[in-house]
This record gives C-alpha cells, sequence and structure tokens, in this order.
C-alpha cells in the first residue's frame, strides 16, 4: 500500500471521532505485513483526562485482527470535519508523548523500527519518520532486565 492509501485510511478514520470537547479529530491507520489496514480515532470523555487517543484505539484493534507481531506502518492525520466531509486541516499531527510509548512496545513486539507517517487533515503534507526517531531512549521491555 502507498503511504497516501495509508493516510488516506487514518484520514477517513478520523470522520469516526467521539471529539466533541476538543472538536479536533484525529484518526490512526495500521497496515500490517500482509496489507491488512486496522484503524482508531480518538474518543473523548466529559471527564477529559480519560480520552483515548487515536493510535492506541488503533493499536487496540490491529491487535484484535492481525496482532501487534505483523505491524508494519502506521499513518496518523488529525484536523476538523470540512463542509465537504472529509478531514481538513494545515497543520501535520504528530503523535502525543504517550502514544509514541505505546507505538514503542507495538514496535518491540513486532521486532521493527516502526515507521509513523505524521499528516494534516487535508493530507496534502506528510512526513514519515521512525519510532526510534519520534521517542529516542524510550522506556521498553530492556529497561525492566532489573526486576526482582
Ligand atoms: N489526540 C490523539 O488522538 N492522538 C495524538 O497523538 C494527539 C492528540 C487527540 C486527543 C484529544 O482527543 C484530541 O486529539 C485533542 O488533543
Amino acid at each position: 500500500m502507498s503511504p497516501d492509501d495509508l493516510v488516506r485510511h487514518a484520514r477517513d478514520a478520523a470522520l469516526s471521532a467521539y471529539a466533541p470537547y476538543s472538536r479536533f479529530s484525529v484518526g490512526c491507520a495500521i497496515e500490517s505485513v500482509d496489507g491488512e489496514v486496522a484503524v482508531g480515532a480518538n474518543m473523548e470523555n466529559a471527564c477529559y483526562r480519560l480520552g483515548v487517543c487515536a493510535e492506541v484505539a488503533a493499536l487496540t484493534a490491529a491487535q484484535q485482527a492481525f496482532g501487534l507481531e505483523r505491524i508494519a506502518r502506521i499513518a496518523v492525520s488529525g484536523g476538523h470535519i470540512g463542509s465537504d466531509g472529509a478531514l481538513a486541516g494545515k497543520a501535520v499531527v504528530t503523535s502525543c508523548g504517550g502514544c509514541r510509548q505505546s507505538i514503542l512496545e507495538a514496535a518491540h513486539v513486532s521486532g521493527r523500527d516502526l515507521e509513523v507517517i505524521a499528516s494534516n487533515g487535508d493530507g496534502t503534507t506528510m512526513r514519515p519518520h521512525r519510532i526510534s526517531e519520534l521517542l529516542p531512549e524510550g522506556f521498553g521491555p530492556a529497561n525492566l532486565k532489573d526486576a526482582g
């Protein structure tokens, strides 16, 4: 699948976000090594801190659909829903710190330095990065080796 196609899945997923408080819809699409796609969107809550990010929703869906170990690539997109019903926005959405940590966990499971394509709502700008770039010196399973 091309990066454009994966970003299109992320932008479509954002249309199903539940984001009445921020009015900022985020979608995430995760491609498997076999070309399957799992998606998620942010889901907010009146108790603001209980909101769930699109990336975590998509990782949960990916675990169910094909397993974290088969994740190949991730795309994230965010913005508002335009008058034509499509996701819109100029600014590229880069994953929050918590989501980077969740993606790092999936990277450890998959054994791949996962690529995360950040894009704007319009889908016109894409910025690919490896998770090791987005979260250098991240905390992972190796950091737990001295546990009792
Ligand atoms: N959000 C995500 O879904 N992913 C991110 O990586 C950044 C932020 C959501 C959380 C909240 O519902 C909205 O965007 C505004 O912060």
